[in-house]
């Protein structure tokens, strides 16, 4: 196999070729790749991507599924710490492929190791001891691999949008309080639904000092939250879901953990997006629903349950969609299959040996507790 970047096919053709072209191209690589390329798809991406997924999911079952396949090439339609996850799951002879390098997570870029660690030696600090003897660190998946690597080391471990509950039972019966990052939101909805107390739940802001936090506040707490959240789903208000339940009262309103604590409060379900899809899709016909997640899913969803005779809503006022998602188009996802035909790899995501093996750690921890 070459992997000669510079001998790689040039993009510039490709993004200038028009969708259909696009598809076209996709579907003559594929046809001669054949079982060599397998194609993950999330499920926010865009519909003219999604239509090639040979494997679909959330988060944790792309998790699983990248560790089960055994195709040589993995080619991640997502965002970047997924063809990460992708890569450290996967056997060394496999390869990830991200069509797009510029697809991101905001989230994810909420926390960097440089922050968590001095947030840590700052924990220290205060308790004057190891902070590991009292805290678990706890990353969601939305996060680069270095930090699920801080939380190998550091008797941690990674959760989902899906398992977050089952991995703070886990992290609380080892030791008393956790440090979650990057997501305040899925951190706060899960401690609550342990029967958390809100007070006992602080914001820890990595630009300030101790968090922003006083000794004694830092000692009180049960779960310091990262101040992160996602650009996409701080977008949906309880005020949407008000306006929505007076005009359809018999309805159902569904919403990811990454929405604010209000709105995931007046949902009549929470979870992940394989859940929101699973739980819409086991309605009963004639049911009516509000969805607060990326618009992909739900425009996907709203279009699959429509002869069912359910109604399928998008909670937000202006469409939103994750946009570092959107990077991964059909001329970025032709341009990737076509080089790879020709034996050359593009856009590779290599997780670099010691942080993959910490990373891949805490990753087992999480697959083995759930
Ligand atoms: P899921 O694991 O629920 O698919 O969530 C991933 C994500 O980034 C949602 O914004
Ligand atoms: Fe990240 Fe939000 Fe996009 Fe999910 S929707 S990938 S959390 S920016």
């Amino acid at each position: 196999m070459t992997t000669i970047l510079e001998k790689a096919l040039p993009f510039a053709p490709y993004g200038a070729m028009s969708d259909e072209q696009a598809q076209e191209r996709i579907l003559a690589a594929r046809a001669q790749l054949g079982e060599e390329a397998v194609i993950l798809c999330h499920h926010y991406q865009r519909a003219d991507v999604y239509r090639h997924a040979d494997l679909t999911g959330d988060s944790l079952k792309l998790a699983r599924l990248a560790a089960q396949t055994s195709s040589r090439y993995i080619v991640f339609c997502g965002v970047h710490f997924m063809a990460e996850v992708a890569d450290i799951l996967s056997q060394p002879e496999q390869v990830a492929i991200l069509p797009d390098l510029a697809a991101g997570c905001s989230m994810a870029d909420m926390a960097d190791l440089a922050k968590v660690t001095r947030a840590w030696r700052e924990l220290g600090e205060v308790l004057d001891g190891d902070p590991a003897e009292v805290y678990t660190p706890v990353t969601y998946i939305n996060s680069a691999a270095d930090l699920k690597a801080f939380c190998g080391r550091h008797g941690g471990i990674v959760c989902t949008s899906t398992n977050a509950p089952h991995i703070m039972e886990w992290a609380l019966a080892r030791r008393p309080k956790l440090l979650f990052f990057p997501d305040q939101h899925l951190g706060r909805w899960t401690g609550h639904q342990r029967g958390i107390p809100l007070e006992d739940m602080l914001v820890w802001d990595p630009d300030l000092p101790y968090g922003g936090l006083s000794p004694e506040q830092i000692r009180r707490a049960t779960i310091l939250l990262w101040k992160g959240h996602c650009s996409v789903h701080q977008m949906f208000t309880k005020a949407q879901i008000e306006r929505w339940r007076a005009r359809h009262p018999q309805g159902y309103v569904i919403s990811h953990p990454e929405c604010a604590f209000e709105v995931c409060l007046a949902s009549d379900y929470v979870g992940s997006t394989e859940f929101i899809q699973s739980t819409v899709r086991a309605a009963p016909a004639g049911t009516e629903w509000l969805v607060g997640t990326e618009f992909n899913l739900v425009s996907r969803l709203a279009e699959e349950m429509a002869p069912q005779g359910k109604t399928v809503q998008f909670m937000g006022g202006v469409v939103c969609m994750c946009s570092t998602m959107q990077r991964i188009d059909p001329q970025h996802l032709a341009w990737t299959l076509d080089n790879l035909v020709q034996g050359r790899v593009v856009n590779r995501i290599a997780v670099p040996g010691e942080v993959a093996q910490w990373a891949k750690v805490a990753l087992e921890r999480m697959l083995s507790a759930t």
